[in-house]
C-alpha cells in the first residue's frame, strides 16, 4: 500500500527543496558508508548523491513504476552504477533484504506513515550492529511550501519515541536542515 500523502511534484521542484550535499553531511553520512537501504528513491534526489560516497551498494525501492525509471535514468545519465533499484510495496513486504546487511538506512520524507514503527523495525533488521539510520521530514510549519498535512506530520521527538519503541537505543538530538527540514540519525 502507497505511504498516504507520498505523491510527488515535478522534479525540478522537489529537488529545490533541500541542499543534498549539505543535508548528508549534517547526518554524518560519509565515505565509511559501505551499503545503505532506502525507502522510497522517488526522483533519486538523494539516492545518487548517496552512491558517490559509499564504497558498496545503495539499494533504493519505490512501488511507482514510473519513480523508478526516472531514478534509474538519472542515475545513469550521472554515470552511477552502485545502486540497486527495486520494485516494491516496502508496506506490504519489507525491503527484502537480509538482516543486518546495510551500514545505513534512509527514511526520507516517509514517515508520515500510518505505521511507521513497523518501517522502522524494518530498516532496524536490515542494519548491522552499529548501523545508523537516518530520518528526514519537513519542518512543523505551516510555512513550508509542501509536505504532509500538519495534523500527520511527525515532529523530531514523535519520530524519536517511535525509533526507541522499535529497538533503537541510541537517538542524537534533532538537526536543522535549511530550509525546510529536520532530520534525526538513530543507531543500531
Ligand atoms: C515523498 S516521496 C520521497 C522520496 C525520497 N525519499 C526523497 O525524499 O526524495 C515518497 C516516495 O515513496 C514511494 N512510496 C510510497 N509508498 C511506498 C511503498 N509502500 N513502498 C515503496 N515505495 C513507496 C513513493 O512512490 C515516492 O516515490
Amino acid at each position: 500500500m502507497k505511504v498516504r500523502e507520498s505523491g510527488m511534484p515535478p522534479q525540478d521542484v522537489w529537488d529545490a527543496f533541500f541542499e543534498v550535499e549539505a543535508i548528508l553531511d549534517n547526518l554524518g553520512f560519509d565515505s565509511s558508508v559501505a551499503d545503505v537501504v532506502e525507502f522510497g528513491c522517488g526522483y533519486g534526489t538523494f539516492t545518487i548523491p548517496a552512491a558517490r560516497r559509499v564504497s558498496g551498494t545503495v539499494h533504493t525501492m519505490d512501488i511507482e513504476p514510473a519513480m523508478l525509471q526516472v531514478a534509474a535514468r538519472n542515475a545513469a545519465d550521472a554515470g552511477i552504477c552502485n545502486i540497486e533499484f527495486t520494485l516494491r510495496d516496502f508496506i506490504a513486504g519489507g525491503t527484502g533484504l537480509p538482516d543486518q546487511s546495510v551500514d545505513f538506512g534512509f527514511l526520507f520524507n516517509i514517515l508520515h506513515e500510518r505505521e511507521p514503527v513497523l518501517l522502522l523495525e524494518e530498516a532496524r533488521r536490515n542494519l548491522r550492529d552499529g548501523g545508523r539510520l537516518g530520518i528526514i521530514h519537513w519542518n512543523c510549519d505551516e510555512k513550508t511550501p509542501r509536505g504532509p498535512p500538519l495534523e500527520i506530520r511527525p515532529g523530531p521527538e514523535q519520530c524519536r519515541s517511535w525509533a526507541i519503541e522499535a529497538g533503537f537505543t541510541s537517538t542524537g538530538e534533532s538537526i536543522d536542515l535549511p530550509p525546510w527540514h529536520y532530520g534525526l540519525v538513530v543507531q543500531r
